[in-house]
């Protein structure tokens, strides 16, 4: 079958689409008088949409995932090569590349040593809840069964993740959700919430209360992201996860830590984690593991987790009973190992954290002339500028005018991101998140398109 499009084709493809997709994150009215947006092709950094109009993708997909950018050409010969010789045998046996991937995986991620496949962030992250409850079953008499998660971060779609959202707009109308989740402070210093001098240490010692009101014995894990992502790239204050794991130690609570975003070189280091010298037990990832080119997640856990499972063989219950049927395709473990083949062989992750503090520096230059822009952060490739209507009282900026500062970047031909439907009244946070194989000439593009775009919305 012959999947290019013609320009002649384009409009019966846009009338397949408005008749029949059920898209993501959108409501669908709009499609009544507007085309729904169909990328065609890509290229590195750059798109092109169903009228041929030239983009360059400063969010990697729109959702941060096209890590290594478009159209690898040996990425694509890898899972060709693969799927000819074994598309799929489910994970209760191994594969070839999800034997190699997992080696590759593990080797760096010192002190983490199991890999468990399946196919989205969502999923990764519901295994480690079970995980969890199972080692609470099984271990801990039934205690330690809650786990905690954080405001303003997000870990999934299905009702368990979401019953870890800590992001309101995301959870609302989709309850009610399980027991046994409970929720701690945000760490972010810009929107603080405690008048101290060592902010990280203070947010995370908001942690520790939560665990004591809610009783340590019933605490069994907390789920964390690095950096959060949606909820407003925000970057924990120096001292925060010091603090947590000093917290998780003491009260001997599993420390799980959401890489779906920032896993696999997003923010300049293999995982977000590996910035602050912190030892998980439970690593989840997806999104950059194969850059798009297949769908894998995977849950990676110290060897200690896993022995957890396996110390009681006549127990027909004792072991880790989940499977992902999608979990056994090798699509996913084939694209992953060559996608950090080109992460390592082309010094990505030094190309990220050279790049992450230009667009850095190009945005806080830019606070100069926009009074808008009321706070800048980000590690790596993974940035944000924070809008606010009164830098003074950091007033958030209305999201329509957010809006339309990311319209006015599509106009450009530049897509960037904003936080969405995440957090009511503080969706207003441009989200930027290019391939790392961005150069300095694409970053000054993407925060020139910013520069225009605020100039035009506000003056
Ligand atoms: C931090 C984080 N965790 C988990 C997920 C869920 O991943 P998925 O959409 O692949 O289920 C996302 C998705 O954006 C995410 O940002």
């Amino acid at each position: 079958m012959n999947l290019s499009v013609s320009p002649n084709d384009l409009s019966a493809v846009i009338e397949a689409d408005r008749a029949h997709v059920w898209h993501h994150l959108i409501n669908h009215k709009g499609f009544e008088t507007a085309d729904p947006r169909v990328i065609v092709e890509g290229k590195g950094l750059r798109v092109w949409d169903a009228r041929g109009k030239e983009y360059i993708d400063a969010v990697s997909g729109a959702v941060w995932t096209v890590n290594v950018g478009y159209g690898r050409e040996s990425i694509a010969d890898a899972v060709r090569d693969q799927l000819l010789k074994m598309n799929y045998f489910a994970g209760v046996g191994g594969s070839i590349p999800g034997a190699l991937f997992a080696e590759k995986l593990i080797s760096k991620m010192p002190g983490m040593s199991r890999v468990y496949y399946s196919n989205s962030g969502s999923e990764a992250n519901e295994k480690v809840y079970k995980m969890v409850r199972q080692i609470a079953h099984r271990h801990h008499g039934g205690k330690k069964w809650k786990i905690l998660y954080r405001e303003r971060d997000y870990h999934g779609t299905t009702i368990g993740a979401l019953a870890t959202s800590g992001q309101a707009e995301r959870a609302m109308q989709y309850g009610p959700y399980p027991d046994g989740f409970a929720m701690v402070p945000h760490c972010l210093e810009y929107r603080k919430q405690w008048d101290v001098e060592n902010y990280g240490e203070r947010a995370a010692d908001a942690i520790e209360e939560v665990i004591l009101r809610e009783g340590p014995d019933t605490v069994g894990a907390i789920v964390l992201e690095p950096v959060t992502a949606g909820g407003g790239v925000i970057v924990p204050p120096a001292g925060y996860w010091e603090r947590v794991q000093e917290i998780c130690k003491k009260y001997n609570i599993l420390l799980h830590i959401d890489e779906v975003v920032c896993g696999v070189g997003r923010t300049g280091t293999w995982f977000g984690y590996q910035h602050y010298g912190i030892k998980p037990d439970f690593v989840t990832m997806a999104k950059g593991v194969a850059s798009g080119y297949a769908a894998i997640s995977c849950t990676v856990t110290t060897e200690a987790v896993f022995d957890m499972f396996k110390d009681n063989a006549a127990d027909p219950m004792s072991h880790f009973r989940d499977i992902s049927t999608f979990g056994g395709c090798t699509a996913g473990p084939v694209a992953a190992l060559e996608n950090m083949r080109i992460i390592e062989d082309e010094g990505l992750l030094d190309n990220t954290l050279k790049m992450g503090d230009r667009v850095i520096a190009n945005l806080t230059a830019l606070m100069d002339k926009h009074k808008v822009i009321g706070d800048v952060r980000g590690k790596g490739l993974f940035c944000g500028a924070e809008l606010v209507a009164n830098r003074a009282t950091k007033e958030p900026m209305d999201e329509k005018k957010v809006a339309a500062v990311v319209a006015d970047c599509n106009a450009q031909g530049v897509i960037i991101g904003m936080t969405n439907r995440s957090l009511p009244g503080l969706n207003n946070t441009l989200c930027l998140s290019p391939a790392l194989i961005a150069t300095a000439d694409d970053i000054d593009q993407i925060t020139g398109a910013i520069d225009n775009a605020l100039t035009k919305v506000f003056g």
